[in-house]
């Protein structure tokens, strides 16, 4: 969609990872696989993990705090709070209700998104919309999660992929650039692929629960793979067309950071060059809700994404859901 009205921009990125980092050697020594076969089929070398007691919100509110401050303002002047994730301190209150409260920011509401790792992408969306009808005037959006706590350390064809960490971004209205088109989508014929089964209602926490191991991620890679692929792609192009911005005029791709295959297979099919991918994977492995925004934040300070670039930030997670979003910095 393309959007009009009201401009609506980032103007401040923050990020936050645990200090904790866990090498493809130290996997290495907890299940049967190798460095070689993790860094060649997914591109990644280290990811970090919280130490025990550290929770989704400890690293948003890092993140948050960061954002303020590269926005130039404070928690009091944010009216909302969104904050993406699936893995919350609880499964209530909010971790946004918990990050308002840290924060001090007394005048905003708030609540979590639940879009899995196209967390961020969808919630810059609602975020803007919320900003483009002016029932708000600055949002703080986060990415967070921790995911070092539900995923099955015995299990090789997962714990290699996951990492935690926090993204976050301050949105207001700009007076030149920001958001230029938007794209949202989900599809839960295909549920099944990627999810935690139990904890929910459907199958609340018992001792029958645990011994299944229904409270760890479960991931049907290969379908997961195609499906990711495609519609990354399909979104990129969805919103470079709406936007009418010539594909050669992206100044930078940030997909979602998940395995260095699908990055390269999905930039191919959309036609942008790597040259211009932003791929951060290598380091923190898949941060799901909190991916796009450290690789936002990251592409900044490195000074790939400059005033009046042209970012598409691509996602793409469990439900299915997917989406995309056009800004010119
Ligand atoms: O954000 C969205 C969330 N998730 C994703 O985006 C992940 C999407 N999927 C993927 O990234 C890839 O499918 C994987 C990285 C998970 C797997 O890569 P693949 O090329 O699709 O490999 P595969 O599943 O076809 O497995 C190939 C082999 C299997 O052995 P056999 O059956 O061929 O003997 C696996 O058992 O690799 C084996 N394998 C491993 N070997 C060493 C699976 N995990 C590992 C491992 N180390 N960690």
């Amino acid at each position: 969609m393309k959007t009009s009205a009201r401009r609506i921009g980032v103007v401040g990125v923050g990020m936050c990872v645990p200090k904790k980092v866990l090498t493809n050697a130290d996997l290495e020594k907890m299940v049967d696989t190798t460095d070689e076969w993790i860094q060649t089929r997914t591109g990644i070398r280290e990811r970090r993990v919280v130490e025990p007691g550290m929770a989704t919100s400890d690293l948003a509110y890092d993140a948050a705090k960061e954002a303020l401050k590269r926005a130039g303002c404070h928690a009091k002047d944010i009216d909302l709070v969104i904050v993406g994730t699936t893995s919350p301190d609880m499964l209530f209150p909010s971790t946004a209700c918990l990050l308002q409260h840290r924060l001090g920011a007394k005048s905003a509401a708030g609540f979590d998104l639940s879009a899995a790792c196209s967390g961020s992408v969808f919630s810059i969306i609602t975020a803007q919309q919320y900003l483009q009808t002016g029932r708000f005037k600055r949002a703080l959006v986060i990415g967070a999660e921790v995911l070092s706590g539900f995923v099955d350390w015995t299990d090789r064809s997962t714990c290699v992929l996951f990492g935690d960490g926090a993204g976050a971004c301050v949105m207001s209205r700009v007076s030149r650039g920001g958001i230029l088109a938007t794209d949202l989508g989900c599809d839960g014929s295909a549920a099944e692929f990627l999810c935690i089964p139990g904890g929910g209602s459907r199958q609340p926490p018992s001792h029958a629960s645990i011994d299944q191991r229904l409270h760890y991620l479960r991931m049907d890679g290969t379908e997961i793979f195609k499906l990711a692929v495609r519609r990354m792609a399909e979104s990129a192009q969805t919103v470079i067309k709406a936007a009418r911005v010539p594909a050669d005029k992206i100044d930078c791709l940030i997909p979602h950071q998940a395995n260095i295959r699908i990055i390269q297979a999905m930039a191919k099919r959309a036609r942008l060059p790597m040259e211009k991918v932003y791929v951060n994977v290598d380091r923190y492995g898949n941060t799901s809700a909190a991916s796009n925004l450290i690789a936002l934040y990251e592409a900044v300070q490195e000074g790939k994404v400059k005033r009046g670039s042209h970012v598409l930030l691509v996602a793409f997670g469990a439900g299915l859901t997917w989406g995309s979003v056009l800004l010119q910095w």
